[in-house]
């Protein structure tokens, strides 16, 4: 957690990223990435795009994964944020984070100057919102990418991703998502075992992530209330597209591969309970969501951050 966030809400012990730290470190090292080595010197050059928890988190996974990877750009709405990422990065990978100040980028547009740095692989790691322009413009350039989850936050933004996804496949560019349990063995074992039908017909499935309070970053006078929403992005449904979708949806995730199919119906309920103050901005506090899946399965789906 960085300095300015406060711990908020919840009773639950350990934080979400407490909780995350011990599943993450698949993601970005099973990445194969073939041919891609920057013309002549034969190291692959990351940018990162979102340099908070998990885009730094990602950076660190993917240089572990390969000696020749090396990190080689970054960008960030925000120059703090930029300034303590480069740090951590500087501080643990030393001369393979090679970042000089001009592959440094700032403000709304950080992520062409990333694109256009010289960068074989981005990492987009932002509020989800801005995933779907992000990979659009790595995908136009030709660029391997690992985008966090959730890829986007609204119809038009999935749309998107899908068709720049197809147009990935035909460049042969590899793109990896952080939907983390499809590259965790025990779920893939799990899994497999079930379609080979282990328990039989699955006719009822539950998921569920039920935890406690996040953070919450202070405004300050000198912030904008756009400032101070992207910095509080979980908490807006434009920036996260609620918990349900920047969170659970690893779960639904798994409950989709499990059933290998998606729903056809959904029928739920959700509220503000707990966090009714403004620092909570516009989401729910918690959902509760019945699934029809084809065939008549019937999928409980609960979440909640109280
Ligand atoms: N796979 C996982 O397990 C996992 C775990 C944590 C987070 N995530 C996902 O990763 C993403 C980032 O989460 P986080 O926890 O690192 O959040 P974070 O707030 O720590 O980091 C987000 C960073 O993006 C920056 N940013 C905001 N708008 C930007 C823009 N337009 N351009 C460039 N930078 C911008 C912020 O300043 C911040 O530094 C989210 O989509 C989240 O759901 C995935």
């Amino acid at each position: 957690m960085s300095d300015e966030r406060q711990k908020v809400g919840g009773k639950g012990k350990a934080s979400r990223r407490d909780f995350l730290k011990m599943a993450l470190a698949t993601t970005v090292a099973g990445m194969t990435v073939p041919f891609v080595h920057a013309q002549g010197s034969g190291k692959l050059r990351v940018g990162v795009i979102g340099c908070g928890g998990r885009g730094t988190g990602a950076a660190i996974d993917c240089a572990n994964a390969d000696p020749a990877v090396e990190i080689y750009a970054l960008g960030d709405l925000f120059p703090d944020r930029l300034q303590s990422s480069f740090n951590r990065l500087k501080e643990q990978l030393k001369e393979r984070c090679n970042v000089t100040p001009d592959r440094c980028f700032t403000g709304f547009d950080n992520y062409k100057g990333v694109i256009n740095s010289g960068v074989d692989i981005v990492i987009l790691a932002t509020p989800p919102a801005f995933r779907p322009i992000h990979f659009r413009a790595a995908v136009e350039a030709g660029k391997h990418v690992f985008m966090e989850k959730p890829v986007a936050v609204c119809p038009a933004g999935v749309r998107l991703v899908l068709e720049y996804a197809q147009i990935a496949q035909q460049k042969k560019l590899t793109v990896v998502a952080g939907t983390q349990r499809r590259h965790d063995f025990g779920y893939r074992e799990t899994i497999q075992r079930l379609h080979d039908g282990a328990i039989g017909d699955i006719v009822a499935a539950y998921g569920y992530w039920n935890q406690g309070g996040l953070w919450s970053v202070p405004k300050r006078p000198e912030m904008t209330d756009v400032e101070w929403q992207i910095r509080n992005w979980l908490y807006f449904t434009w920036l996260s597209g609620d918990h349900i979708v920047e969170q659970h949806v690893h779960n639904l995730d798994v409950l989709n591969w499990v059933l290998k199919a998606h729903p056809v119906k959904a029928m739920g309920v959700g509220g503000r309970q707990a966090r009714t103050a403004p620092i909570y901005g516009n989401i729910y506090d918690h959902f509760a969501i019945e699934f029809e899946y084809p065939n008549g399965v019937r999928v409980l789906s609960m979440c909640r951050q109280i």
